[in-house]
Protein backbone atom coordinates (compact mmCIF):
# COMPACT_ATOMS: atom_id res chain seq x y z
CA UNK A 1 0.00 0.00 0.00
CA UNK A 2 1.35 3.05 -0.97
CA UNK A 3 1.43 6.01 1.56
CA UNK A 4 0.34 9.13 -0.54
CA UNK A 5 2.66 12.20 -0.49
CA UNK A 6 1.80 15.70 -1.28
CA UNK A 7 4.73 17.96 -1.74
CA UNK A 8 4.85 21.78 -1.38
CA UNK A 9 6.89 23.64 -4.35
CA UNK A 10 7.27 27.03 -3.27
CA UNK A 11 9.59 27.86 -6.16
CA UNK A 12 10.91 31.41 -5.88
CA UNK A 13 8.72 32.68 -3.15
CA UNK A 14 8.30 32.79 0.94
CA UNK A 15 4.54 32.45 2.27
CA UNK A 16 3.26 35.54 3.70
CA UNK A 17 4.44 35.52 7.22
CA UNK A 18 7.71 33.78 6.74
CA UNK A 19 8.57 30.49 6.26
CA UNK A 20 8.98 29.54 9.59
CA UNK A 21 5.75 30.18 10.68
CA UNK A 22 4.11 28.89 7.94
CA UNK A 23 6.15 25.42 8.08
CA UNK A 24 5.32 25.20 11.93
CA UNK A 25 1.56 25.56 11.01
CA UNK A 26 1.94 22.65 8.54
CA UNK A 27 3.46 20.58 10.63
CA UNK A 28 1.17 21.13 13.64
CA UNK A 29 -2.01 20.90 11.31
CA UNK A 30 -0.93 17.86 9.40
CA UNK A 31 0.96 16.01 11.91
CA UNK A 32 -0.67 12.33 12.37
CA UNK A 33 -2.01 12.93 8.70
CA UNK A 34 -2.98 9.90 6.52
CA UNK A 35 -0.37 11.48 3.59
CA UNK A 36 2.72 12.43 4.13
CA UNK A 37 3.33 16.66 3.77
CA UNK A 38 6.91 17.64 2.33
CA UNK A 39 7.95 21.49 1.68
CA UNK A 40 10.38 22.28 -1.14
CA UNK A 41 11.73 25.43 -0.27
CA UNK A 42 14.23 27.68 -1.84
CA UNK A 43 17.89 26.56 -0.59
CA UNK A 44 18.23 29.99 1.68
CA UNK A 45 15.22 28.63 3.80
CA UNK A 46 15.89 25.05 4.27
CA UNK A 47 17.68 25.06 7.57
CA UNK A 48 15.07 27.18 9.20
CA UNK A 49 12.39 25.30 7.54
CA UNK A 50 14.13 21.85 8.87
CA UNK A 51 14.75 23.26 11.97
CA UNK A 52 10.95 24.59 12.67
CA UNK A 53 9.06 21.25 11.71
CA UNK A 54 11.64 18.80 13.28
CA UNK A 55 9.56 17.54 16.25
CA UNK A 56 6.78 16.65 13.31
CA UNK A 57 6.59 14.03 10.38
CA UNK A 58 6.87 16.67 7.51
CA UNK A 59 9.90 16.16 5.01
CA UNK A 60 11.38 19.25 3.65
CA UNK A 61 12.74 19.47 0.39
CA UNK A 62 14.94 20.78 -1.98
CA UNK A 63 13.55 22.45 -5.92
CA UNK A 64 17.09 21.62 -8.10
CA UNK A 65 20.36 20.57 -7.76
CA UNK A 66 23.67 20.26 -9.76
CA UNK A 67 24.66 16.63 -10.85
CA UNK A 68 28.66 16.98 -10.12
CA UNK A 69 30.13 17.03 -7.05
CA UNK A 70 31.59 20.09 -7.22
CA UNK A 71 33.65 22.61 -9.28
CA UNK A 72 33.79 25.67 -11.07
CA UNK A 73 29.57 26.16 -11.58
CA UNK A 74 28.87 29.31 -10.37
CA UNK A 75 25.57 29.55 -8.06
CA UNK A 76 24.75 25.76 -8.22
CA UNK A 77 24.50 23.30 -5.48
CA UNK A 78 25.44 19.94 -5.61
CA UNK A 79 23.57 16.83 -3.90
CA UNK A 80 26.29 16.23 -1.83
CA UNK A 81 25.56 20.02 -0.25
CA UNK A 82 21.90 19.22 0.26
CA UNK A 83 22.41 15.93 1.53
CA UNK A 84 24.22 17.61 4.60
CA UNK A 85 21.67 19.88 5.01
CA UNK A 86 19.51 16.65 6.31
CA UNK A 87 16.64 17.25 3.12
CA UNK A 88 14.60 14.37 2.01
CA UNK A 89 13.68 15.32 -1.66
CA UNK A 90 14.84 17.44 -4.36
CA UNK A 91 12.63 18.04 -7.19
CA UNK A 92 14.11 17.50 -10.40
CA UNK A 93 13.37 18.54 -14.04
CA UNK A 94 10.32 20.99 -13.34
CA UNK A 95 8.55 22.12 -16.63
CA UNK A 96 9.98 25.90 -15.37
CA UNK A 97 13.57 24.59 -15.41
CA UNK A 98 13.65 22.88 -18.85
CA UNK A 99 11.40 25.89 -19.68
CA UNK A 100 13.13 28.91 -18.12
CA UNK A 101 16.99 27.00 -17.67
CA UNK A 102 17.14 24.62 -20.93
CA UNK A 103 16.92 21.51 -18.76
CA UNK A 104 17.19 18.55 -20.54
CA UNK A 105 16.32 14.77 -20.48
CA UNK A 106 19.97 14.28 -20.12
CA UNK A 107 20.37 16.21 -17.47
CA UNK A 108 17.58 15.16 -15.56
CA UNK A 109 18.82 11.26 -15.62
CA UNK A 110 22.26 12.63 -14.47
CA UNK A 111 20.45 14.64 -11.39
CA UNK A 112 18.60 11.78 -10.69
CA UNK A 113 21.77 9.31 -10.51
CA UNK A 114 23.57 12.05 -8.67
CA UNK A 115 20.55 12.29 -6.20
CA UNK A 116 20.38 8.73 -5.10
CA UNK A 117 23.86 8.35 -4.51
CA UNK A 118 23.56 10.95 -2.01
CA UNK A 119 20.42 9.01 -0.63
CA UNK A 120 18.07 11.95 -1.50
CA UNK A 121 14.88 10.87 -3.06
CA UNK A 122 14.30 13.00 -6.36
CA UNK A 123 10.80 14.02 -7.29
CA UNK A 124 11.23 13.73 -10.90
CA UNK A 125 8.53 16.11 -12.64
CA UNK A 126 7.75 15.28 -16.20
CA UNK A 127 4.27 16.29 -18.31
CA UNK A 128 3.22 17.21 -21.68
CA UNK A 129 2.78 21.25 -23.04
CA UNK A 130 -0.66 22.19 -24.45
CA UNK A 131 0.74 21.81 -28.19
CA UNK A 132 1.91 18.06 -27.49
CA UNK A 133 -1.85 16.88 -25.54
CA UNK A 134 -3.39 18.83 -28.83
CA UNK A 135 -1.52 16.40 -30.92
CA UNK A 136 -1.91 13.56 -29.24
CA UNK A 137 1.36 12.90 -27.90
CA UNK A 138 1.38 12.98 -24.36
CA UNK A 139 1.67 9.32 -23.60
CA UNK A 140 4.48 9.01 -26.19
CA UNK A 141 5.99 11.89 -24.42
CA UNK A 142 5.94 11.38 -20.59
CA UNK A 143 6.93 7.16 -21.68
CA UNK A 144 10.47 8.89 -23.13
CA UNK A 145 10.50 11.52 -20.15
CA UNK A 146 10.64 8.74 -17.80
CA UNK A 147 12.69 6.47 -19.92
CA UNK A 148 15.64 8.98 -20.26
CA UNK A 149 15.20 9.68 -16.48
CA UNK A 150 15.84 6.71 -14.89
CA UNK A 151 18.54 5.35 -17.46
CA UNK A 152 20.85 3.47 -15.04
CA UNK A 153 18.80 3.91 -12.01
CA UNK A 154 19.14 0.55 -10.05
CA UNK A 155 15.98 -1.78 -9.59
CA UNK A 156 16.05 -0.22 -5.84
CA UNK A 157 16.73 2.91 -6.29
CA UNK A 158 13.76 3.20 -8.42
CA UNK A 159 11.16 1.79 -6.09
CA UNK A 160 12.29 4.66 -3.98
CA UNK A 161 12.00 7.15 -6.59
CA UNK A 162 8.57 9.90 -6.62
CA UNK A 163 7.74 11.17 -10.42
CA UNK A 164 5.14 13.80 -10.47
CA UNK A 165 3.06 14.16 -13.68
CA UNK A 166 2.51 17.63 -14.27
CA UNK A 167 0.54 18.74 -17.44
CA UNK A 168 2.54 21.89 -18.27
CA UNK A 169 -0.78 23.75 -19.01
CA UNK A 170 -1.89 23.01 -15.99
CA UNK A 171 0.79 24.58 -14.11
CA UNK A 172 -0.11 27.90 -12.82
CA UNK A 173 -3.17 28.41 -14.85
CA UNK A 174 -5.82 27.36 -12.83
CA UNK A 175 -6.67 24.93 -14.96
CA UNK A 176 -6.71 21.11 -13.22
CA UNK A 177 -6.49 18.28 -15.31
CA UNK A 178 -9.71 16.27 -14.86
CA UNK A 179 -9.19 13.51 -13.04
CA UNK A 180 -9.48 11.22 -15.58
CA UNK A 181 -7.19 12.78 -17.65
CA UNK A 182 -4.50 12.25 -14.71
CA UNK A 183 -5.29 8.96 -13.99
CA UNK A 184 -4.84 7.75 -17.42
CA UNK A 185 -1.53 9.42 -17.41
CA UNK A 186 -0.71 8.73 -14.33
CA UNK A 187 -1.55 4.63 -15.07
CA UNK A 188 0.53 4.90 -18.61
CA UNK A 189 3.34 6.57 -16.26
CA UNK A 190 3.14 2.91 -13.64
CA UNK A 191 2.89 0.50 -16.77
CA UNK A 192 6.45 2.13 -18.62
CA UNK A 193 7.88 1.91 -14.66
CA UNK A 194 6.67 -1.96 -15.34
CA UNK A 195 8.07 -2.38 -18.45
CA UNK A 196 11.55 -0.98 -17.49
CA UNK A 197 11.95 -3.16 -14.05
CA UNK A 198 8.95 -4.81 -13.11
CA UNK A 199 5.54 -4.95 -11.83
CA UNK A 200 6.90 -4.57 -8.40
CA UNK A 201 8.82 -1.32 -9.04
CA UNK A 202 6.08 0.04 -10.27
CA UNK A 203 3.51 -0.67 -7.70
CA UNK A 204 6.04 0.56 -5.13
CA UNK A 205 6.81 3.62 -6.74
CA UNK A 206 5.07 6.59 -6.21
CA UNK A 207 3.60 9.46 -9.22
CA UNK A 208 2.03 12.17 -7.86
CA UNK A 209 0.11 14.68 -10.02
CA UNK A 210 0.89 18.63 -10.33
CA UNK A 211 -0.99 21.38 -11.88
CA UNK A 212 -3.36 24.00 -10.59
CA UNK A 213 -4.40 21.33 -7.22
CA UNK A 214 -6.20 22.71 -4.35
CA UNK A 215 -8.26 22.32 -1.81
CA UNK A 216 -11.02 21.87 -3.47
CA UNK A 217 -10.25 19.51 -6.10
CA UNK A 218 -7.54 17.32 -4.19
CA UNK A 219 -9.47 14.80 -2.92
CA UNK A 220 -10.87 13.78 -6.20
CA UNK A 221 -7.50 13.53 -8.04
CA UNK A 222 -6.14 11.92 -5.34
CA UNK A 223 -8.83 9.01 -5.24
CA UNK A 224 -7.60 7.95 -8.42
CA UNK A 225 -6.35 4.60 -8.41
CA UNK A 226 -2.84 5.57 -9.98
CA UNK A 227 -2.41 9.21 -8.02
CA UNK A 228 -0.59 9.00 -5.63
CA UNK A 229 -0.99 12.68 -4.23
CA UNK A 230 0.17 16.03 -5.42
CA UNK A 231 2.80 17.90 -6.20
CA UNK A 232 1.22 21.37 -4.87
CA UNK A 233 2.54 24.47 -6.38
CA UNK A 234 0.34 28.43 -5.68
CA UNK A 235 -1.88 26.52 -3.05
CA UNK A 236 0.97 25.08 -1.28
CA UNK A 237 2.11 28.93 0.00
CA UNK A 238 -1.91 29.33 1.86
CA UNK A 239 -3.19 27.47 4.16
CA UNK A 240 -4.89 25.44 2.76
CA UNK A 241 -2.18 23.37 1.95
CA UNK A 242 -2.66 21.27 5.22
CA UNK A 243 -6.41 20.77 4.29
CA UNK A 244 -4.92 19.19 1.08
CA UNK A 245 -2.70 16.64 2.86
CA UNK A 246 -5.57 16.16 5.33
CA UNK A 247 -7.95 15.39 2.41
CA UNK A 248 -7.20 11.71 2.33
CA UNK A 249 -8.41 9.95 5.30
P1 LIG B 1 0.61 25.03 -9.39
O1 LIG B 1 2.12 24.54 -9.61
O2 LIG B 1 0.02 24.16 -8.30
O3 LIG B 1 0.72 26.46 -8.98
O4 LIG B 1 -0.10 24.83 -10.68
C1 LIG B 1 2.45 23.19 -9.59
C2 LIG B 1 3.92 23.00 -9.82
O5 LIG B 1 4.51 23.78 -10.59
O6 LIG B 1 4.54 22.09 -9.26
Amino acid sequence: MRRKLVAGNWKMNIPSGGAVSFAADVARRTNGAASEAALCVPFTEIPSVLQAVKDFEVSVGAQNMHFEDSGAFTGEISAAMLAETGVKYVIIGHSERRQFFAETDENVNKKVLKSFSHKLTPIICVGENLTQREQGVTADLVRLQVKIAFQGVSVGDAAKAVIAYEPVWAIGTGKTATSAQAQEVCKAIRQVVSEIYDKAVSESIRILYGGSVNAGNAAELFSMPDVDGGLVGGASLKAEFADIVNCVK
